[in-house]
């Protein structure tokens, strides 16, 4: 992480931030797109920061997961832990996936960031949705880029 992102997004977060958040804050995980991803979301928090996440799904289990934020530190890590808790999870264990589940696996966040919890679970849902919609028309995947 170069030092002005390191500066901007996880300096301010030492002392109020469980160890994972921040290890996840700094080297998050499944950070990037999936080209021709089975399921995708991009959603807008109540903040108005963003998140985006795709999927691949084979045989009914999610694969890879992957995401991607504008937001702050503790969007990345809740983008990052949401990822890793979904993959490997079939599609309907992974809907059931809620933001309590990321902020028990973050070991929690500051009242005022748990709404990015909120984000990632509902951007997870939403590319779960997708994927599902997809999966029932299949043409539709042509016309993704
Ligand atoms: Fe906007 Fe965290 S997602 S403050």
């Amino acid at each position: 992480m170069d030092e002005q992102v390191e500066k901007k997004y996880v300096l301010d977060m030492i002392g109020k931030y469980s160890e994972t958040v921040i290890d996840h804050a700094r080297n998050p995980r499944n950070v990037g797109n999936i080209p021709k991803a089975d399921g995708f979301a991009q959603e807008v928090g109540e903040c108005g920061d963003t998140l985006a996440i795709w999927l691949s799904v084979k045989d009914n289990r999610i694969d890879k997961a992957t995401f991607w934020t504008d937001g702050c530190g503790s969007s990345i890590a809740c983008g990052s832990m949401v990822t890793e808790i979904a993959t490997n999870r079939t599609v309907e264990e992974a809907l059931k996936i809620k933001p309590e589940d990321i902020l028990d696996e973050l070991g929690g966040l500051p009242e005022d960031h748990v709404h990015c919890a909120v984000l990632a679970a509902h951007t997870l849902n939403q590319a779960l949705k997708d994927y599902q919609m997809m999966a029932k028309a299949p043409w539709k995947k042509l016309y993704k880029s």
